[in-house]
């Protein structure tokens, strides 16, 4: 989603604007922007599409300066053009803005009877005449009147024509960042994108304003009371960025799996058995709670819907889990003997935020289960276990999706064990069942890609696809069709199979595929029975079954058969399986596998 960028110090400014936004990229935008100030005014280069536009359009462009900011903007209010790109510029200032700004229409009435008009279709325009109105010389006051008037999220960076030594920030809402070096300092949504210059950081946050000059950075609070920031030091490596031989990030992505849980297992399991101390969630901080509340969005919530299904069968604690987009204002029950699971691979999205502070405010306690270091959810949760996933680039969530389940069942059987729910011998076979794991899961990728990729070639001749499963498979089959429309744009639906007479068989006729996961002992013949209510009308059927099962001669015919683990694990199989029909659907379908379509990678906004 949008990503701001900002530099002030003795570079070429531009070239720092343009590799900060390249280290965005992947979170997806469509349109990007810069600006300069220096040699007496502001000098900006806005284009529909990539960085790499940008790139070539500012070459030959003049933009004197020390200091500039830029953007990648992932269209909200207002199509994609250059027009609404950012930085949106009057002859005072330039800004460039993520987040929402909810009462732009009342701002532009205002502005319209002074004087203005406007000329795009976003929000961030008025905050940009906004600023002019109110500039007279004095940044800080002018910054100080428009805080207080604007309603909404806003992360903002800004220049004044004549402070040419210095970036503005002003923030409620979405993250911020300043990066800290000797002699140049940077301004970012996003740590990582400037990682290749300092470790030094400051957080900014809500209602903060900041000065960020080359020599050094100014905070203050919305009275004006100038704060002394805690440095923190980011003690990670930005990854790299880089699809190694892969035809897209996607696949890499599902092929980098079976070190992922390799990784988890290493940092997760000591003596046989889960341990998440290093994370600060020792047993007895386990002990306290008795009940569970999981909070994400997508594929993250479809991750806490297993892992409440796992919880539940080991641990025997009730488990709640809520859209982060309902939680927040539905004003959530929760006790003091709740622990508030967060899950999030970005850890910025707008809402799981959101509810992690509401969380926060009520004192209740939280455990983030978050990829991306240095995120705004690590900051709000009592605790965070890192899914130690490496940067997730395709906009479909799959490694990601793997670690957050690894993550969840290593949690499931450390609550089962310190609520005296699983033995010991009992909780070191599921370990041990899963330290063989990533083996099983490189075995998928090696002999059924093929299989795969055949199948995909048939789910992209129908109009229609519905995933049925039963239990840990109904589950999985709401993140397969997730992941399928996502990016094949083959309508998808999941349906718990037994549901299917209760309407949506009415839907069944030849035009339709009916992919049926079948790994769950205790409802094979449950779901073979509904099975049999879709090929009586004609519906045609495929199914994934565990190797071993015995199923009926007719429905075995062009069906996957993957291997065979406790049912407690074969999401991971069925997952793995489910990510790569998705993937080739898209490429049977020439769709830009890495970004779809109207997706962004991480969604910062309500
Ligand atoms: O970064 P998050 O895990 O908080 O993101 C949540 C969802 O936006 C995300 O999982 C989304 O559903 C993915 N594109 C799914 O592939």
């Amino acid at each position: 989603m949008c990503g701001i960028a900002g530099y002030v110090g003795s570079r070429v400014v531009r070239d720092i604007l343009i590799a900060q936004l390249k280290k965005m990229e992947y979170r997806g935008y469509d349109s990007a922007g810069l600006a300069v100030v220096g040699g007496g005014g502001i000098h900006a280069v806005k284009v529909v599409g990539h960085v790499s536009a940008l790139e070539q359009e500012s070459i030959n462009q003049w933009l004197p300066g020390n200091c500039g900011i830029g953007h990648t903007r992932w269209a909200t209010n207002g199509r994609p053009s250059t027009k609404n790109a950012h930085p949106h510029t009057t002859s005072k200032v330039a800004v460039v803005h993520n987040g929402i700004i909810e009462n732009s229409d009342e701002l532009k009435v205002f502005l319209e009877s002074n004087g203005y008009s406007f000329e795009g279709e976003t929000d961030t325009e008025a905050v940009a005449k906004l600023l002019d109105f109110y500039y007279d010389g004095d940044p800080m006051i002018a910054l100080n009147k428009v805080a207080k008037r604007l309603k909404g999220s806003f992360a903002l960076g800004i220049l004044f024509f004549d402070a040419t030594d210095a970036i503005y920030a002003l923030k409620k809402g979405g993250p911020l960042i300043i990066g800290l070096c000797a002699g140049e300092n940077f301004l970012s949504s996003d740590i990582n994108a400037v990682l290749e210059y300092t470790t030094r950081y400051y957080v900014l946050e809500d209602d903060e304003i900041a000065i960020i000059k080359k020599d050094h950075v100014e905070v203050f609070d919305a009275q004006g009371v100038q704060l002394s920031k805690t440095e923190n030091v980011a003690d990670w490596k930005a990854d790299l960025i880089d699809k190694q031989g892969f035809s897209h990030f996607m696949r890499k992505e599902i092929f980098e799996q079976p070190q992922v849980v390799t990784n988890i297992i290493l940092e997760n399991i000591r003596d046989g058995i889960p341990d998440f101390e290093a994370a600060g969630v020792s047993d007895e901080y386990l002990k306290r709670f008795k009940r569970i509340c999981i909070v994400g969005c997508g594929t993250a919530r479809y991750a806490g819907l297993v892992g409440k299904n796992w919880i539940e069968h080991f641990a025997r604690l009730p488990v709640d889990v809520v859209m982060a987009s309902e939680f927040r204002y539905q004003n959530p029950v929760l006790f003091a003997d709740t622990l508030v699971v967060l899950i999030s691979q970005s850890g910025e999205t707008a809402d799981t935020l959101a509810a992690a502070r509401l969380v926060k405010d009520r004192g209740i306690s939280s455990v983030g289960i978050v990829n991306v270091k240095g995120s705004n959810i690590c900051r709000e949760v009592e605790h965070v276990i890192f899914t130690q996933a490496g940067v997730e680039v395709a906009v479909a969530s799959t490694k990601a999706y793997i670690a957050q389940l690894s993550v969840l069942f290593l949690l499931s059987l450390k609550l089962g064990f310190v609520n005296g729910q699983l033995a010991q011998d009992r909780i070191h076979s599921l370990c041990n069942q899963f330290i063989d794991l990533p083996e099983i899961l490189r075995q998928v990728l090696r002999e059924k890609e093929a299989e795969i990729q055949k199948l995909a070639q048939a789910c992209v001749e129908y109009e229609s696809i519905f995933f049925l499963g039963r239990g840990l498979d109904y589950l999985l089959a709401l993140e397969g069709a997730l992941k399928l429309k996502e990016v094949s744009y083959v309508n998808a639906q999941a349906y718990a199979a037994g549901e299917l007479k209760h309407g949506p068989i009415s839907l069944i006729t030849d035009r339709l595929l009916v992919i049926a996961l079948v790994t769950q002992e205790a409802v094979k013949e449950k779901i073979i029975n509904n099975l049999r209510e879709v090929t009586a009308r004609c519906g045609k059927v495929r199914l994934l079954f565990k190797a071993g099962m015995q199923i009926p001669a007719d429905l075995i015919e062009q069906s996957l058969q993957l291997p065979a683990l406790e049912d407690f694990l074969m999401p991971f199989l069925v997952a793995e399986t489910l990510q790569l029909l998705a993937y080739y659907s898209a490429c049977a379908v020439n769709a830009n596998v890495d970004k779809p379509r109207n997706l962004a990678k991480s969604v910062t906004v309500e």
